[in-house]
C-alpha cells in the first residue's frame, strides 16, 4: 500500500455551504490512516470553521455526528483496502441538460427564455432565477403543485424531455428549447383518459390531491425509461414523492395496475 499524495474531502448538507477539507491526508501511507483513522477524523472536523446548519431535518450536532461516522467508515475502508476508492454514484441516464435555444440577455435583470410546455411554445422575459415551478404557475399550468419548495416531496414534478423533474429545483432557463409536459395537455389526450390516470382514479390512489400530479408525472417516466413492469420495491427504491395524505397503499396498486394497462 502507498502514500497519500493529493487528498479532497468534501462534507455537505452539513454546514451552510458545502465545506472542502483539501490536502489533510497528503504523504501519510494509507495503513496509517487506517490506525490513526479517529484522529484523522477529529483533526479534519476542527479544521473546520463553520457553525452546522440547524433546520427542521435534524439538529446541527446530529449532522455532524453522522458526517463523521460517515467519514470514519469510508476512511477505514479504503485502509483496509475492502474499496480502492469511493466514487460518487453516477445515474448513466442522468438528464443530459444543454441549451438548445440558447438563452438571449435581454438587458438589465431579464432573459429570454422559450420553452415547449405540452406542445405549445411559450416565451417570456424571466429574472434568470426564476424556478421552472413559477413559471408553469405563472402561465396557467396550476396543475404542478408547489409543496415543500425544495426537492423533497415530489408535488412539483413534470417531465422534462419524457423525464421525470422537479420544477421547484430548476430554474428556467435551464429548461429553455427544452419540452415540458404536464398531465393537462401531456398524458392525455381530449377528454379520454390516460391508462395512469384511469389506474389512479379506480384504485382511489387520492385522498386529497394535492400529491395527484406529481405522483403520476413520476409514474409515467418510471414506467416509460426504468421498470415497466413495476416489479421493484416501487416506493422504497424508485419513486420517492410524499403524500401526505399517506395513501401510499392505493397508490401503489395504481402504479402496479397502470404498469399493466401499459402493457397490454
Ligand atoms: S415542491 Fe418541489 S419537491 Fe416539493
Ligand atoms: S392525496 Fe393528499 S397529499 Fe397525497
Amino acid at each position: 500500500m502507498g502514500v497519500i499524495t493529493d487528498s479532497r474531502i468534501a462534507i455537505g448538507a452539513v454546514y451552510p455551504e458545502p465545506v472542502l477539507v483539501s490536502g489533510h491526508l497528503n504523504g501519510l501511507g494509507i495503513k496509517e490512516v487506517g490506525t490513526r483513522v479517529n484522529d484523522i477524523v477529529n483533526s479534519i472536523f476542527s479544521s473546520i470553521d463553520a457553525k452546522p446548519l440547524e433546520d427542521t431535518h435534524a439538529p446541527g450536532d446530529y449532522k455532524v455526528k453522522v458526517a463523521r461516522n460517515l467519514l470514519t467508515k469510508a476512511l477505514t475502508e479504503i485502509a483496509s483496502g475492502s474499496v480502492q476508492y469511493i466514487k460518487a454514484p453516477v445515474k448513466d441516464e442522468l438528464i443530459k441538460w444543454e441549451f438548445r435555444d440558447g438563452v438571449e440577455y435581454v438587458g438589465g435583470d431579464l432573459v429570454r427564455v422559450r420553452v415547449n410546455v405540452n406542445g405549445q411554445w411559450i416565451e417570456d422575459l424571466v429574472e434568470p432565477r426564476l424556478l421552472l415551478l413559477d413559471f408553469l404557475r405563472r402561465h396557467g399550468f396550476r396543475e404542478v403543485r408547489r409543496g415543500c419548495d425544495e426537492g423533497k416531496c415530489g408535488a412539483c414534478t413534470v417531465l422534462v424531455d419524457g423525464r421525470a423533474v422537479k420544477s421547484c429545483m430548476v430554474p428556467v432557463v435551464r429548461v429553455s428549447g427544452h419540452s415540458v409536459t404536464t398531465i393537462r395537455g401531456g398524458l392525455s389526450k381530449g377528454m379520454e383518459l390516460h391508462p395512469i390516470q384511469r389506474a389512479f382514479l379506480e384504485e382511489y390512489a387520492m385522498q386529497c390531491g394535492y400529491c395527484t400530479h406529481g405522483f403520476m408525472m413520476v409514474t409515467q417516466d418510471y414506467l416509460t425509461n426504468i421498470d415497466p413492469t413495476a416489479n421493484d420495491d416501487l416506493l422504497k427504491l424508485s419513486i420517492k414523492n410524499i403524500c401526505r395524505c399517506t395513501g401510499y397503499i392505493n397508490i401503489i396498486k395504481a402504479i402496479k395496475k397502470a404498469a399493466k394497462y401499459l402493457q397490454s
